[in-house]
């Protein structure tokens, strides 16, 4: 095997385990600072729908009580803000949702999904289970959902979601007696649900890894090219040059030119020895002679 073969091969071996391994590593820092961007969207998301909630019941709710002796007003109701604001928001940006899933829910437009029982459910098995975050394949693409329990833990919440009989009339005429009732103190009777799309990020991640391997590989061809040139130039060729002369003086041939020993490398040194040794074969032949 020829010496620039055996290098090309070595090197070869050494920059395409280099790229593989690059490869790796920045697609998974990639891919993983993508899905962290989209869960900190979900958690702002989530922070806001849950400062809906607390505006509507600090803030709207007691403005409101007077007006809701006469009529129910489903304004003063957090879960009613937090979804009207976030159907809003959809209407901008498709893809996000923001949703108050219940198993038996008061407005029929909560009820869960098969998916978002599942994740009740999970909830319900696991006391600990305190937050989900998943990934699940919608039409659009691929969506990370971030999900918490909703936990009854105030009494008040009963008036209105035990039986028809505790509810205030006015909302049962307009919400009717068939939903929504039967909760518990301390159940968890649904799940805050955020999806977000991870189409965008993912596809600017894969942009990027693109241009980095593109990149990368534009620089190991550059050294490949480079270090081959040098190889062919300081080694391969003057070498060559000084084995044939070699070959010629073995076989008797004296008239052959001498070699410039150039470049004051390794490879000099050993052209200004050789012409040395030939010199001294020369005078050791003339004295036999
Ligand atoms: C004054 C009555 C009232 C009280 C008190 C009340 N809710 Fe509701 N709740 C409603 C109504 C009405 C809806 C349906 C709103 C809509 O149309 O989106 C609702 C909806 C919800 C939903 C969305 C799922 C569904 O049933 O449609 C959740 C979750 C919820 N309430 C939790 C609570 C919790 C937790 C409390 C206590 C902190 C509470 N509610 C207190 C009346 C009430």
């Amino acid at each position: 095997m020829g010496l620039r073969l055996k290098f090309n091969l070595a090197m070869l071996f050494a920059l395409a385990i280099g790229y593989g391994l690059t490869g790796y590593a920045v697609h998974s820092m990639l891919q993983e600072n993508a899905r962290a961007a989209v869960l900190d969207m979900a958690r702002i998301m989530r922070e806001s729908a849950l400062a809906i909630r607390s505006y509507t019941v600090e803030e709207v709710g007691p403005l409101m009580q007077t007006l809701s002796v006469e009529r129910f007003l489903p304004h003063t109701v957090p879960s009613f803000a937090a979804q009207t604001n976030f159907r809003q928001v959809r209407e901008a940006f498709p893809d996000y949702a923001y949703k108050e899933a219940a198993l038996n829910p008061t407005n029929p437009s909560d009820r869960a999904t098969d998916w978002e029982a599942d994740i009740i459910h999970a909830f319900r098995n696991d006391d600990a289970l305190r937050e989900l975050i998943l990934e699940r394949d919608t039409p659009t693409g691929q969506s990370l959902v971030l999900a918490h329990p909703i936990r009854i833990t105030n009494e008040a919440c009963l008036q209105c979601h035990s039986t028809p009989a505790a509810a205030p009339a006015s909302m049962i005429a307009l919400y009717g007696e068939a939903n929504g009732f039967g909760w518990k103190l301390d159940e968890i009777i649904g799940a805050q649900i955020v999806s977000v799309p991870m189409r965008v990020a993912l596809e600017r991640a894969n942009q990027t890894f693109s241009t980095v391997m593109i990149s990368l590989g534009a620089v190991f061809l550059t050294v490949f090219v480079i270090l081959n040139l040098l190889l062919s130039f300081s080694v391969v060729r003057p070498i060559r040059r000084l084995s044939t002369l070699a070959n010629e003086v073995s076989l008797g041939n004296l008239d052959a030119p001498e070699l410039e020993p150039a470049g004051g490398g390794e490879i000099a040194t050993l052209t200004a020895a050789f012409n040395r040794m030939r010199r001294s074969l020369e005078n050791a032949m003339r004295m036999f002679s």
